[in-house]
């Protein structure tokens, strides 16, 4: 374990068992899940106008896309348990004709991401201005929980009980409102799928858990495939193993649900430690890749204080709790309650396992040699197990890491275009 990573660490157990133990709480509340100012959200402005009225508030993602003379829409969408999903559209590009019905494809963002991670970075380098330039309707997903979905029908965020969902429910009730949404919008049967890390996950258990939907995706791309882990843990893995219930209980003892939501205050924090003039930018950029895997090759770090205002987007503890325990369980399975709840919500002591033998969908994974989160031999199991594997490909330059899928400075070369030929088989 490198120094910085034990530094990480042992701030933590500070901030947990500190001396003044009042004290030490509400800080650490202060950063995993600060009240309010949240971030503001500035309707179709984009970040450019916004810098020139010196504004903290971000542009949203209408504004992100429009600012290049792209259309963009936002729909709404409203889950069978009630939650309010907000989730875009970037119907096509200058370059392809907006009037032909073309072919869809649904991009969806991974764990405390939102849509505008997908169009930070610009046509000609994201995948979602590619895919719009290829001629496709691309819609862009939202899962409950996060800056564009944190809205209930009769749960406010500030209830404990909105929080009560992992990426289980995102993948049971958030991906069939939005996939059923854009498929009854444009008049189509199928619609092909992509998804990053988190964004796999909840495609092998929709897959799964409801197959009827194996008909609806007529082709599904996993970046950064996440399933099964099994094999080698990294330090800071190691740590949530051995230490990963006591940080859930915790955390939710002191009230805490929701984390590293978009917030001014995790903003300025983040911005304040890593950007590229900060003391502390090394010992930061070293953290990020210890947990993503290092690529500095990939990462314009120039861009650290426009990343952070977008990443992360908030997420739910019991998301994080349930890959905690998939991480420490080598399976994967539904959320485990413990014992005497799993009876009553399974009839089974464990949570049963997700069959992913019912995924019948052509799957093409995609995956880093360098990559902590989805290791090639976890992704190898997850392909032993799949039936329809149609392309499994380790992305050709080694250091590709879990985020290079999404900001990589050369995605373009080494990922999408290769993506692109690939979904052109399945228009
Ligand atoms: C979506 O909901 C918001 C309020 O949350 C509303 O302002 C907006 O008009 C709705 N958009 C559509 C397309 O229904
Ligand atoms: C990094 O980002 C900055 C700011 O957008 C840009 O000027 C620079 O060209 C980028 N560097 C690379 C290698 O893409």
């Amino acid at each position: 374990m490198r120094r910085c990573e034990a530094g990480a660490i042992i701030a933590f157990v500070i901030l947990m068992q500190g001396p003044v133990e009042g004290m030490s709480f509400n800080i650490l509340r202060a950063i995993l899940s600060p009240p309010v100012p949240r971030i503001t959200r500035v309707r179709n402005a984009s970040p450019r106008e916004l810098r020139l009225k010196n504004s903290l508030a971000v542009s949203d993602f209408l504004g992100l896309v429009k600012q290049y003379h792209y259309p963009a829409e936002e729909h709404n969408v409203t889950t069978i348990d009630g939650y309010n999903l907000k989730f875009h559209r970037i119907p096509g590009s200058a370059r392809s004709s907006l009037v032909e019905k073309k072919p869809v494809v649904f991009v969806q963002h991974g764990i405390s991401a939102s849509s505008d991670s997908w169009v930070l970075m610009g046509p000609g380098r994201d995948l979602v201005f590619l895919l719009a330039d290829a001629g496709y309707d691309v819609w862009v997903g939202n899962f409950r929980g996060n800056s564009y979905s944190r809205s209930h029908v009769v749960l406010s965020p500030e209830d404990s009980k909105f929080w009560q969902f992992s990426f289980h429910e995102m993948a049971y009730y958030d991906l069939p409102a939005m996939i059923d949404y854009a498929l009854d919008h444009t008049g189509q049967k199928s619609l092909i799928y992509i998804g990053h890390s988190m964004g796999t996950t909840t495609s092998y258990i929709l897959l799964s858990e409801r197959p009827e939907y194996n008909n609806r995706l007529r082709l599904v791309v996993s970046f950064a495939p996440v399933a099964y882990w099994k094999h080698g843990r990294t330090g800071i893995q190691k740590f949530l193993v051995d230490n990963g219930d006591f940080i859930e209980q915790t955390l939710r003892n002191q009230g805490i649900h929701e984390l590293y939501p978009q917030s001014t205050l995790i903003t300025q924090l983040l911005n304040s430690l890593c950007n590229e003039n900060a003391a502390t930018h090394k010992v930061c950029l070293n953290v990020y890749f210890r947990f993503f895997g290092s690529d500095p090759e990939q990462f314009n770090t120039t861009l650290i204080p426009y990343l952070v205002s977008y990443f992360p987007a908030g997420m739910s503890l019991k998301t994080l709790a349930h890959y905690y325990q998939h991480l420490s369980s080598g399976q994967f399975r539904q959320y485990d309650y413990g014992y005497v709840e799993n009876f009553g919500r399974y009839q089974q002591a464990e949570p049963p396992a997700y069959d992913v033998s019912k995924i019948t969908a052509p799957v093409a994974l995609f995956y880093g040699r360098n990559d902590p989160l989805s290791y090639e031999v976890d992704v190898m199991e997850l392909k032993k197990r799949l039936t329809n594997v149609v392309a499994s490909v380790a992305i050709s330059y080694p250091a590709f890491n879990h985020v290079d899928f999404v900001w990589a400075t050369d995605a373009k070369r080494l990922l999408y275009d290769d993506t692109i030929e690939l979904i052109h088989q399945y228009k």
